[in-house]
């Protein structure tokens, strides 16, 4: 019998350690005990399963709601989700929440001076294709302050969550833009210790993505695993 083959090991800082000491909030939520090792049983590795046919209508598309346009920039986001040897990872449930052009999230606990755009929920869903492939249609986020520490400002980011082909294959993760000034600045975006881990969350600007005389158009692969893993992000 042949011995399995392990998965390849993400590179040391790819994904942010618990408690980061710039990143505030985490020193509330970070474990104080090392994590309890539980072994997978049929219920974690077999479901749920997820079929296209799943997909609502008009998830993909967040730039109208309420019977109106969302304001700002509109933008394409598309990519792939694949596995650490490139293979195409079908239907997996991408969903994403991000806050509207002015920085403002439809939310009760959002208190930034922003305005709220009622044509705007902020909230997205698709399934990937069987190329792995997701689109959506959205509007570019706006930065926003968040009182980590003093004039603390998120870049644009666009918040993504991943539902593999069973709960044990889970990814929350930021998208970013690219040139974005904020970066540099960000405990959450540098909480990624590794360079090349933190440059995988930045999407690419293509302009083949793009809709001509509509939207700008940015791509962003996913790697759920291994040397190209994209780091999580919370
Ligand atoms: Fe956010």
């Amino acid at each position: 019998m042949n011995s399995p083959v392990s998965y390849r090991r993400e590179a040391p800082g790819v994904h942010p350690p618990f408690d980061h000491a710039a990143y505030a909030s985490t020193h509330k939520r970070a474990p104080r005990h090392s994590p309890v090792r539980i072994e997978h049983t049929l219920s974690e590795i077999t479901g749920p399963l997820f079929a296209r046919e799943t997909r609502v209508p008009d998830e993909d598309d967040l730039t109208h709601f309420n019977g109106g346009e969302a304001l700002g920039e509109r933008i394409i986001v598309t990519g792939r989700v694949l596995d650490e040897d490139g293979r195409a990872i079908p239907h997996t449930v991408i969903e994403i929440w991000q806050a509207n052009a002015a920085g403002r999230y439809t939310h009760s606990e959002d208190r930034h001076e922003a305005p709220l755009d009622p044509h705007f929920a902020g909230v997205g869903r698709v399934v990937t294709d069987e190329h792995g492939a997701y689109r959506f249609k959205t509007i570019k986020p706006g930065a926003y302050p968040w009182r980590n520490h003093h004039n603390a400002w998120r870049p644009n980011h666009i918040h993504f969550s991943l539902f593999g082909p069973s709960f044990a294959t889970r990814l929350i993760t930021q998208m970013y833009f690219p040139g974005d000034p904020l970066l540099e600045l960000d405990p959450i975006f540098n909480s990624v210790a590794d360079r090349a881990g933190r440059e995988r969350l930045i999407a690419t600007f293509d302009i083949e993505v793009t809709i001509p005389e509509y939207a700008l158009g940015y791509r962003f692969d996913f790697v759920l695993r291994g040397r190209d893993a994209t780091p999580t992000s919370g």
